[in-house]
């Protein structure tokens, strides 16, 4: 019996096999649960399809997510396609220009700015508004962040803020859907080799240097920020909420 039997819910964020979502995807089908895709292109839904045993309990939609429009259009056809109920979401998204995840940070336009925000923080508030009439029994909302919201990590830059902006929003929105026993939580993940990640200059170099700093001499692997996920979409962590949980071989508490 699989600790998602009967659970069903929506993911965000699978572009590849890379994909941290994809990775939570999988712990979450291989345990039992039903899940609605969002992605960003018929490509990445095609890729994601490719990737699917047979059997599993998914569909792909298409959402761009900086469209309220999209967004409502996609709550309305998971809705239906899962019979009115979910009882999780997973936001694994966040984009910011190439330019602007390099160089001088004084030097980010207004325009990037505001795209990283829209996109990296202000996605998680659309989503959570579209999915918390579905959640009629409760449920349970994680975010993917990282430690450039908390301190400067060179190159990260506009990225940094963005992630500050939604580990906020992840507390705001604790706060006012905990009456509807929803809980928004997320996972600060030490460095993943992703299609993201790869767009932040020298992701490599400080990759290793987390990586030999951190307590656990290693970051995370993917399937170690699977099983985080599970544990915080599942009732076992039914009193948790609010929180930014680090899974990063323990990095984070590093001074020097
Ligand atoms: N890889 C890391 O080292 C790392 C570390 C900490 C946190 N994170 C966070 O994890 C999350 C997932 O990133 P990843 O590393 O798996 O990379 P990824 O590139 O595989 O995933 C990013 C996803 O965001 C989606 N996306 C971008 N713009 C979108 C839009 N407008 N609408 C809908 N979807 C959109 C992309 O299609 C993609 O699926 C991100 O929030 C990232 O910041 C990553």
């Amino acid at each position: 019996m699989g600790m998602f039997d009967g659970k069903q819910g929506v993911v965000f964020g699978i572009a590849n096999k890379y994909s941290i979502a994809w990775a939570i995807t999988k712990r979450l089908l291989d345990e039992g649960a039903r899940i609605v895709a969002g992605v960003l292109s018929e490509r990445e839904g095609r890729k994601l399809e490719a990737l699917l045993e047979p059997g599993r309990q998914l569909s792909a939609r298409c959402c761009d997510l900086t469209s309220d429009a999209q967004i409502a259009e996609f709550f309305a056809a998971a809705g239906a396609e899962l019979g009115g109920t979910l009882h999780f979401l997973v936001h694994s998204v966040a984009f910011a220009r190439g330019e602007d995840l390099q160089g001088d940070f004084v030097n980010t336009s207004r325009d990037g700015y505001l795209l990283a925000q829209n996109i990296s923080a202000y996605t998680l508030l659309g989503v959570a508004r579209a999915a918390a009439p579905l959640m009629t029994a409760g449920g349970s909302i994680i975010t993917l962040t990282y430690i450039g919201g908390e301190r400067v990590v060179p190159n990260y830059n506009v990225m940094g803020v963005a992630k500050a902006a939604l580990e906020a929003n992840v507390r705001y929105l604790a706060w006012n859907l905990g009456p509807r026993n929803i809980r928004v939580n997320a996972i600060s993940a030490g460095p993943v080799k992703t299609l993201s990640a790869r767009g932040v200059k020298g992701f490599d170099t400080m990759h290793k240097q987390i990586s030999e700093r951190a307590p656990l001499g290693r970051s995370a692997s993917p399937e170690e920020l699977a099983s985080t996920a599970a544990f915080l979409l599942s009732d076992a962590s039914s009193a948790i909420t609010g929180e930014v949980l680090h899974v990063d071989g323990g990095y984070h508490i590093m001074g020097v």
